[in-house]
C-alpha cells in the first residue's frame, strides 16, 4: 500500500476576547460601542422580544441610528418556545431580506432566549457576522450572556443545536431591570448564587445580605454584583473556553446545581422556574456533598439561609419523594453531562471549592434524598 501523505493544515488562531460593559443608562451607548467593535458595519439587525422592544426596543434603536447605522427590528414572541431551528432559519432568511453583509451585525436585545437565538442566528448568517449581547434579564446579564455558548432546542432536548460563538462586545444596563419580574429575577439572583458558592465565597454572602436592595432594584447595588458574577463566570470561561476540561474549575463546574434542578424543573412539568430548580439543586449538591463525605461542612444551612434570604425555595425534601424517584432518577440519567451510565456531578468541599464526582443518578438520589434511602 502506498505510504499516505500527511499533510498539516496550520489554522492561526485569532483573538476571541471581547468586552464587558456594566452601568446603569449604557443601553443609550449601544450605538458608540458597535463603532468601536464593528467599525465597518453599516446596517444592524436588532433582534428582541415582544415584551422587551416596547420597553428598551426605541432607545437602543435611536442609539444605533444615531451612530449612524441603519436598523432593522425583529420580533420574536418571548420564551422558550421560540428558540427553535425554524424560528432561526426564518430570521436568517429576513437578514438576507434586510440586505446585510458579512461586515454588518447582529445586536442582541433581550432575556437568554433572545441571546441563544440572535447569537447562532449571527454565527451561521453568512458563515457568521459580528454579534453585540444587550442582556435584559438577571440571568442574561450573570450567565447567557458571557461565554459565547449560543443554542436552539430540538423536540428531544434544549440547546441541542448550537454552537461556541463568542460575541464582539456585551452591554449590561443593570437600570433595565426595573421592569423585570420579581420571579424572572429570582432565576438570575440562583445563578449569582452559583457562581459566588463556585468561585468566591464573599460574592454569596454579599448577594444574600443585599436581597432587600437587589428587589428593590437599587442600581448601584446590582450594578456591583452583576460585574462582580459576571466576571467569576469570565474567568472561568477563560480558564476553559470551549468546556474540554474535567478539572474542578473549568466551565462544566457551571453545572453545580444543574444535575438535580434540572431534573426536578423537567418532571415537574416545569411548574419550577428555572433559577427555582437550580436553588433546590444547590441545596441538593450540599446535602450530596455531605453525604458522600466530600465535606465536613454544614453548606445545606448556609445555602437555606441564601435561598430564604433571596425569596427562592428551600423546601426540597417537599420534591424528592418516593413517588417522584424514579421520574427524578431518569431524568438525571437524560443529564447531556452523562457518560455511559456515570454523571459528572459537581459538589462542594465548602463555598469557592468545587469537586468533580463521577456518580449514578441513582447515588445522587440516594444521597439527596431525605432521609437517605439506604438508611
Ligand atoms: N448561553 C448560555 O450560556 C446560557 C446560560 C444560561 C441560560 N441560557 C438560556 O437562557 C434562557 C433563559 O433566559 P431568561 O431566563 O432570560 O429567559 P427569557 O429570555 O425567556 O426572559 C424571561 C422573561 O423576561 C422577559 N424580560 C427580559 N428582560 C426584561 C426586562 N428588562 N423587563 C421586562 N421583561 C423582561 C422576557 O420577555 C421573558 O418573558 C434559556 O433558554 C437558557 O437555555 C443560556
Amino acid at each position: 500500500m502506498p505510504r499516505p501523505v500527511a499533510l498539516e493544515v496550520a489554522v492561526p488562531s485569532e483573538d476571541l476576547s471581547y468586552p464587558v460593559a456594566v452601568g446603569a443608562g449604557l443601553l443609550d451607548h449601544v450605538g458608540a460601542t458597535m463603532q468601536r467593535v464593528c467599525p465597518k458595519a453599516r446596517r444592524v439587525a436588532l433582534i428582541s422580544d415582544e415584551n422587551v422592544v416596547p420597553l428598551y426596543g426605541e432607545r437602543v434603536r435611536a442609539s444605533l441610528e444615531g451612530a449612524g447605522l441603519a436598523v432593522t427590528t425583529h420580533v420574536i414572541e418571548p420564551g422558550e418556545p421560540s428558540k427553535t431551528p425554524e424560528r432561526m432559519v426564518a430570521l436568517v432568511s429576513s437578514l438576507v431580506a434586510d440586505g446585510l453583509g458579512r461586515s454588518d451585525a447582529v445586536v442582541a436585545l433581550g432575556g437568554g432566549v433572545v441571546g441563544d437565538l440572535a447569537g447562532l442566528v449571527a454565527a451561521l448568517f453568512m458563515r457568521g457576522v459580528d454579534v453585540v449581547q444587550c442582556p435584559t434579564s438577571l440571568l442574561a446579564q450573570v450567565d447567557a450572556s458571557v461565554g459565547g455558548k449560543v443554542a436552539v432546542d430540538l423536540p428531544e432536548g434544549k440547546n441541542l443545536l448550537g454552537a461556541f460563538a463568542f460575541p464582539r462586545a456585551v452591554v449590561i444596563d443593570p437600570g433595565v431591570l426595573a421592569t423585570l419580574p420579581d420571579e424572572e429575577l429570582g432565576c438570575g439572583v440562583a445563578e449569582m448564587l452559583k457562581h459566588g458558592a463556585l468561585f468566591d465565597p464573599q460574592h454569596f454572602d454579599a448577594v444574600r445580605d443585599q436581597a432587600e436592595a437587589i428587589y428593590g432594584r437599587d442600581v448601584a447595588v446590582l450594578g456591583r454584583e452583576v460585574a462582580t458574577s459576571v466576571a467569576l463566570k469570565a474567568a472561568c470561561v477563560v480558564r476553559d473556553p470551549m468546556e474540554r476540561s474535567d478539572a474542578g474549575k473549568g466551565r462544566v463546574a457551571l453545572n453545580l446545581g444543574h444535575t438535580v434542578g434540572h431534573a426536578l424543573e423537567v418532571t415537574q412539568g416545569y411548574g419550577l422556574k428555572h433559577g427555582q430548580a437550580v436553588g433546590l439543586g444547590l441545596l441538593a449538591a450540599a446535602r450530596v456533598s455531605r453525604r458522600l463525605g466530600l465535606t465536613a461542612v454544614d453548606l445545606e444551612g448556609h445555602i437555606r439561609t441564601a435561598l430564604d434570604a433571596l425569596r427562592l425555595p428551600t423546601d426540597l425534601d417537599a420534591y424528592l419523594v418516593p413517588e417522584r424517584r424514579s421520574a427524578i432518577v431518569e431524568a438525571m440519567g437524560r443529564d447531556k453531562k452523562r457518560a455511559q451510565h456515570q454523571i459528572t456531578y459537581i459538589g462542594l468541599a465548602r463555598l469557592g471549592e468545587p469537586r468533580v464526582v463521577s456518580l449514578s443518578p441513582q447515588a445522587i438520589w440516594d444521597a439527596a434524598a431525605s432521609p437517605p434511602s439506604g438508611a
